[in-house]
């Protein structure tokens, strides 16, 4: 890549979970095209591309199926690589898709035995995860869900959803670990269906929790794509919650299987919403990519597409932060009105009967255009690239 502006420092905070670049491209049609990747090798690398941090599951670091001592053995090869690094962990979750024991699910399987393991497995990497400086902890939960109908009680699943992220939750506070909760919404895939699809269905049932003050959530791109909504406006919500405790960026091109393509692939248009709506926001986590380099790519190919995900989101930083700084734009959005929506319905003092019976101009309103088009148009030139 080219040595010029768009070089990811360590304050861009830019990380990645150890299973991107380590994917192997197994897929339901295929087996692998890439070797395994050890998670320290994936960490010595990321750090040579300018990441800051990494995210991971306990066996993106030793098998599910490892003895103690290779367990140990792994996890010293992992932290010897951070240490090397200076790499941070910032993130980790658990594996509760992968082994046919989650087949029907973890925390929400009918078996109470796999319900009962999921927990304990998951309390087993929170220690580790608190041990290698990992402040939010991420729950996917890709297997709970169903195909059919009959085959799960859904109220019965959110209720056992809800009592094993409480026990988790009670375990983090009781061990004084400094970790936050982040619940990644998806629709389907790989269930049929998956609870809490999205995250407006993940927010609401936050609500529900007994410690839902630690519990936010971590949207993905592609996932909330999948359903055709608007990923820019779901963080903004989440982020007017107070809920946007981590982001997975990537890319997807509309309603189909989860894509996971590098950032800034995909819906371009969209990225440039994402990162316009992260910059305005605050948001001040980790700028976390969760991407699947092609099956195409050798391992040239996967650093390749590691580092354009860092690059163009510092591309699209640029192009938001010139977009609003354009004068030009500064005049359209006042000549929109889009700033007097800060300004509340009410004055202070007034109550609904101020209101009551109120009748503005209702045909110069009617009849007034707005001018998003000239401001969507600015956008769209600044993205281009011609502005
Ligand atoms: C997906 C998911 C997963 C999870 C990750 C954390 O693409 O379906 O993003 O990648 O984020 O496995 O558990
Ligand atoms: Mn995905
Ligand atoms: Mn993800």
């Amino acid at each position: 890549m080219t040595a010029d502006a768009y070089m990811p420092t360590r304050e861009d905070k830019f990380s990645f979970g150890i299973w991107t670049v380590g994917w192997q491209g197994v897929d339901v049609f295929g087996g692998p095209v890439r070797p395994p990747m050890p998670a320290d090798r994936a960490v010595r690398k990321l750090a040579e591309l300018g990441a800051y941090g990494v995210n991971f599951h306990d066996n993106d670091v030793f098998p599910f199926e490892a003895s103690e001592a290779e367990r140990d053995q792994k996890i010293a090869d992992f932290r010897r690589a951070l240490d090397a690094t200076g790499v941070v962990v910032t993130t980790a979750t658990t594996n509760l898709f992968g082994h046919p024991i989650f087949k029907d699910g973890a925390f929400t399987a009918s078996d109470r035995d796999v319900r009962r393991f999921a927990l304990a497995k998951t309390m087993r990497n929170l220690d580790l995860a608190a041990e290698l400086g990992a402040r939010t902890y991420v729950f996917w939960g890709g297997r709970e869900g169903a195909e059919s109908g009959a085959s799960k009680d859904i109220r019965a699943a959110l209720s056992r959803y809800k009592e094993g992220l409480d026990l988790l939750a009670g375990y983090v506070v009781e061990q004084g670990y400094d970790l936050r909760f982040a619940i990644e919404p998806k629709p389907n895939e790989p269930r049929g269906d998956i609870l809490l699809p999205s995250a407006g269905h993940a927010l609401a049932f936050i609500n529900e929790l007994e410690h839902s003050e630690m519990v936010g959530i971590n949207p993905e791109v592609g996932h909330e794509e999948m359903a055709s909504l608007n990923y820019a406006h779901g963080i903004s919500q989440a982020l007017w919650h107070g809920k946007l405790f981590h982001i997975d960026l990537n890319g997807q091109n509309g309603p189909r299987y989860d894509q996971d393509l590098r950032f800034g692939n995909g819906n371009a248009r969209g990225a440039f919403w994402v990162v316009d709506a992260l910059v305005a926001g605050g948001y001040d986590g980790p700028v976390h990519f969760d991407y699947k380099p092609p099956r195409t790519e050798d391992d040239d190919g996967v650093w390749v597409s590691a580092a354009a995900c860092m690059r163009n989101y510092l591309i699209l930083r640029d192009k938001v932060r010139a977009f609003r700084a354009d004068p030009e734009v500064k005049a359209a959005l006042a000549a929109s009105g889009v700033e007097d929506l800060m300004v509340p319905t009410l004055a202070a003092g007034e109550t609904w009967r101020d209101v009551q019976g109120f009748t503005p101009d209702i045909e110069t309103l009617g009849a007034r255009g707005l001018g998003y088009e000239h401001l969507d148009q600015l956008a769209l030139e600044h993205l281009y690239g011609v502005r």
